[in-house]
C-alpha cells in the first residue's frame, strides 16, 4: 500500500492504482469524460486534470497517472475549475452540441459536466461543422456533430467486444469515428451489432435508431460488468 494526500485528505492506495482510482475509493469526486471503467485509460479529454503540489504544481490526468507514495494532489481548486470549464467550452465550440434537439438531452455526460462545472457561456467562436451523419446501420446512428472524440466506442469495440470495427480517421478537429477503416457503418462486415459502443458513448453521437429522447438512457456501466466477468481481449 502507498499513502498520498488528495485535497489534504490522507488516502491509502494500492501500488499501481491511478490517482482517479485512489480518489474514487476515498469518496473524492474528479470529473471525467474519456475515462470509462472497464476500458483502458486514454488520458485524452483532460477533464480529470489534477495538480501535484510537490511536483511544482504540475498538471496530470488523474485517470492515466499512477498514484505515488507521498504525492500531494489537489483535485479541486479555482485554477482546476477554470481549466476544466475551458476544456468543456472548447468541446462545445468544436462541434454542434445543441442540447434542445439532441436525442441524448437529459442523458448526456457532456451536458451533466457543463452543469456540474457551471459552464453557462462559451467564450470561443463556434465552428458549426456540417459533418455527415451515418444512419446506414440497421440499429444505430452515428452523428459526428455530437462526437467529443473520447474514443470510448473504439475501445469498447476492440477491448470488450473484440470486433475492432471502429477506429479513428483524420486528425485534430477533422477526426471522425469510422467503421472498417471507412465507408458506411451499415456495410461493415465486422460489426456484430452488439451495441457496446452505443452504451459506452457519453453523448448523443451514438444512439439507437427509433428510440425517443426519453428512451435513450444508456448503460455505460455495461462495459465494466462485462469485463469483470471475463478478461479484456487484449489481456
Ligand atoms: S455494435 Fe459492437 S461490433 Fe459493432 S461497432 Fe459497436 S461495439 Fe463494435
Ligand atoms: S462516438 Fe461517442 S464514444 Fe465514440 S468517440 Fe464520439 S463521443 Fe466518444
Ligand atoms: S478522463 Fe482523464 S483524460 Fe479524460
Amino acid at each position: 500500500m502507498i499513502t498520498l494526500t488528495i485535497d489534504g485528505q490522507r488516502v491509502e492506495a494500492e501500488e499501481g492504482q491511478t490517482i482517479l482510482e485512489a480518489a474514487k475509493a476515498a469518496g473524492i469526486r474528479i470529473p471525467t469524460l474519456c475515462h470509462l471503467e472497464g476500458l483502458s485509460p486514454r488520458g485524452s479529454c483532460r477533464l480529470c486534470l489534477v495538480e501535484v503540489k510537490n511536483w511544482n504544481g504540475k498538471l496530470v490526468p488523474a485517470c492515466a497517472t499512477p498514484a505515488q507514495d507521498g504525492m500531494e494532489v489537489v483535485a479541486s481548486s479555482e485554477r482546476l475549475r477554470n481549466l476544466r470549464r475551458m476544456i468543456l467550452e472548447l468541446l462545445f465550440a468544436e462541434r454542434n452540441h445543441i442540447c434542445a434537439i439532441c436525442p441524448s438531452n437529459g442523458h448526456c455526460e457532456l451536458q451533466d459536466l457543463a452543469c456540474e462545472l457551471g459552464m453557462d457561456v462559451v467564450h470561443f467562436p463556434y465552428r458549426f461543422p456540417g459533418l455527415k451523419v451515418d444512419a446506414s446501420h440497421q440499429r444505430f446512428v452515428y452523428d459526428p456533430n455530437r462526437c467529443v472524440l473520447c474514443g470510448r466506442c473504439v475501445r469498447a469495440c476492440s477491448e470488450v467486444e473484440g470486433a475492432m470495427t471502429l477506429g479513428f480517421s483524420g486528425r485534430g478537429v477533422y477526426t471522425l469515428v469510422e467503421a472498417d477503416l471507412g465507408g458506411p457503418w451499415g456495410a461493415s462486415e465486422t460489426c456484430t451489432g452488439c451495441g457496446k459502443c452505443v452504451q459506452a458513448c457519453p453523448t448523443g453521437a451514438l444512439v439507437e435508431r427509433g428510440k425517443a429522447t426519453a428512451e435513450q438512457e444508456k448503460r455505460p456501466q455495461l462495459v465494466a460488468e462485462v469485463t469483470e466477468r471475463r478478461p479484456r481481449v487484449q489481456d
